[in-house]
Parts: C-alpha cells; sequence; structure tokens
C-alpha cells in the first residue's frame, strides 16, 4: 500500500482545525500510520521545502511553516499520494474546489492549512525527514475489508 506524508499546517492547528481534517481522511478510508504534534527546527523546514529555495517565497514559506506547531502525519491507502492530494485541494484556496480542506477553510496560497507529499517519491522523502522507522505502525484493521474490493 502507498503511503503519503501530510501536515496540517500552523494555521490551522491554531484555528482548531485539527480534527475536523484528520476526521476527513479517516472518513474516506485512508488508515493513520503516524501523528506527531511539532514546531519544525528551521533546518528541517529548509530541507522539505528545498525544491522551493530561491523562489520569491521561500522565505515567508519558511516563516510561515515553523511559526508555531504543526501535525505531521503519515497516512497509507490505494494511491495514497493523490487521493489525498484531491482532498486537500488546489494549492491556491481560492481555486479549490467547495468541499475540499483548502476550498472550505483557505483564503490564501501563503496560509494554505495544509500539506501533502506531490509524489510517492517525495512522501518517502518527507516520511523519512519527519519520522524514525520505528514510529510508523503497522497494523490490519478490519474494517479495510469494508473499504477494498
Ligand atoms: P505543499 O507542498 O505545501 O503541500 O503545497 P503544494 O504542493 O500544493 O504547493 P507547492 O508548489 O509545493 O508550494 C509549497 C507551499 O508554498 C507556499 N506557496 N506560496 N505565495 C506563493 O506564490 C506561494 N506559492 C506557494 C504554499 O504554502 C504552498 O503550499
Ligand atoms: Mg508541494
Amino acid at each position: 500500500m502507498e503511503q503519503t506524508y501530510l501536515m496540517i499546517k500552523p494555521d490551522a492547528v491554531q484555528r482548531g482545525l485539527c480534527g475536523e481534517i484528520v476526521t476527513r481522511f479517516e472518513k474516506k478510508g485512508l488508515k493513520l500510520i503516524a501523528m506527531k504534534l511539532m514546531v519544525i527546527p528551521k533546518e528541517t523546514a529548509e530541507t522539505h521545502y528545498g525544491e522551493h529555495k530561491g523562489k520569491k517565497f521561500y522565505d515567508s514559506l519558511i516563516a510561515y511553516i515553523t511559526s508555531g506547531p504543526v501535525l505531521a502525519m503519515v497516512w497509507e491507502g490505494d494511491n495514497a499520494v493523490q487521493v489525498c492530494r484531491n482532498i486537500m485541494g488546489k494549492t491556491n484556496p481560492q481555486e479549490s474546489a467547495p468541499g475540499t480542506i483548502r476550498g472550505d477553510y483557505g483564503m490564501v496560497t501563503g496560509v494554505n492549512i495544509i500539506h501533502g507529499s506531490d509524489s510517492p517519491e517525495s512522501a518517502k522523502r518527507e516520511i523519512g525527514i519527519f519520522f524514525k522507522p520505528e514510529e510508523l505502525c503497522s497494523y490490519d484493521r478490519t474494517l479495510d475489508k469494508w473499504t477494498y474490493e
């Protein structure tokens, strides 16, 4: 099964949206593998968002993502990376469809609620940045036989 790295960003933690957001992934049928509330050290943020170094929004992105606690998570499921990106909605919340997380809760790109890996390769890299292998829980769920054919 595919895994993805999701992170509820500092704005959503401050606004008390963690429970609502986690519920959406649970209800979809994805399986929670790991979860940790943490303030990201600046160096870790720079590693995570390294692909954006040099872009005009990079400094404000690093300041934003390190501005308070984030809820770091690993979720698992069939095609989990794309399924979670669909649930999150487009990067710019003003273009995200209603019913998506960013579409329902966000107003601007620079404060957009949640991060999700953009490919299985990114997911592996990002999970490795935020979690030790022993922090990932492997378990069966009785409900899975009612979730997948
Ligand atoms: P993320 O990595 O956070 O899941 O978001 P994403 O894939 O949808 O978008 P990405 O292009 O990777 O951008 C990373 C984050 O940088 C901020 N951003 N600001 N002001 C801007 O033009 C701008 N563009 C991107 C957003 O917080 C975005 O989620
Ligand atoms: Mg991205």
